[in-house]
């Protein structure tokens, strides 16, 4: 089919990732040539890079289907029975921040991924048995922005490990068109690039603020998206030329003002800020590591001379 929607349905659709989309398609045809299900995937990297459209595609080449679920959704191992349960020969298993798995059921997810069977205990005290669950074939596919935080065991059962990477604008930019076709919306190559170039590496910004942008275009009557109204509508949302917004900016600002520039642990930059700090590890830092404006030390975060001459701040020394 080539019904445009927002999300790729196949893999020569998704643009990017190019490295990785290569490996895919080669265990993808080695997989059905040999009729059997894919080997089990793990895909890392910061949030909207695109692992769940990924997942979604590996099922449709597969042509199986995809269940899709969270870590913290499957609170006991009688859940993941259900889950598995469901699914046909060959079908994809999709678990979204599989880092939060409980531990329970991470350890009888080894048994089910490496020789497709569950033991678990069914019943409370006296009529507690164990009780052997058969299951089919299967693809596990699991996302998670921190591979660190999975256990050694689980890591290892994955065959396939794909980590995603921040998209050059160049990619960022084909995103934005192609979106801007699904939206029947006229954009230009500037503007295009221009939102590209203000994304942080990543689709679902570009992708967020090409909608917005879309709306100021509309209510300005402009036939076509050009840079100028980008500027105009990104400069009103706070989205600097780097793509930074008013958090990014804070946590540098606040660094700098309160600790000048560090080192400072993550937790005090977190409580200063009034946010979470599994947020600022996952959402916010990544991509200032990426661009070199923090720099990660043994004592803490570093803000460095690249991020002041951007903030158009001086560094003192006293
Ligand atoms: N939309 C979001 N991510 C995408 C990608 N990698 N390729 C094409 N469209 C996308």
């Amino acid at each position: 089919t080539d019904d445009l929607t927002l999300r790729p349905k196949f893999l020569d659709q998704y643009i990017g990732q190019s490295r990785l989309k290569q490996e895919i398609a080669v265990y993808i045809q080695a997989a059905k040539s040999r009729q059997e299900s894919l080997d089990h995937v793990l895909l890392y990297g910061p949030p909207g890079l695109g692992k769940t459209t990924l997942a979604t595609i590996i099922a449709n080449e597969m042509g199986v289907n995809i269940k899709t679920t969270t870590g913290p959704a499957i609170e006991r191992p009688g859940d993941l029975v259900a889950l598995l349960n469901d699914l046909d020969v060959g079908d994809v298993l999709f678990i979204d921040e599989i880092h939060r798995l409980p531990k329970n059921v991470e350890e009888i997810l080894y048994s089910a991924m490496e020789d497709y069977f569950i033991d678990i205990i069914v019943g409370q005290d006296a009529t507690a048995h164990p009780v052997h669950f058969p299951l089919p074939p299967f693809t596990l596919i699991g996302a998670t922005t921190k591979a660190g935080m999975l256990s050694a065991p689980l890591r290892a059962r994955f065959g396939i490990v794909g980590h995603m990477n921040y998209y050059s604008e160049a990619e960022l930019s084909q995103i934005v068109l192609r979106s801007a076709e699904v939206f029947t919306t006229n954009i230009n190559e500037d503007g295009a690039h221009e939102i590209a170039r203000r994304s942080r590496g990543t689709p679902r910004i570009a992708n967020r603020l090409l909608k917005r942008v879309r709306d100021f275009a509309q209510v300005a009557a402009k036939a076509e998206i050009d840079k100028e109204i980008v500027d105009y509508a990104l400069n009103l949302l706070r989205v600097d030329s780097k793509g930074l917004d008013e958090t990014d900016r804070k946590l540098l600002t606040t660094m700098i003002k309160l600790y000048h520039g560090g080192p400072v642990g993550l937790n005090t930059i977190a409580a200063n800020i009034g946010e979470e700090t599994d947020t600022i590890a996952d959402m916010v830092e990544p991509y200032l590591l990426q661009i070199g404006f923090l720099k990660r030390t043994p004592r803490g975060r570093v803000v460095t001379k690249a991020a002041y001459d951007h903030l158009g701040l001086e560094m003192t020394n006293d």
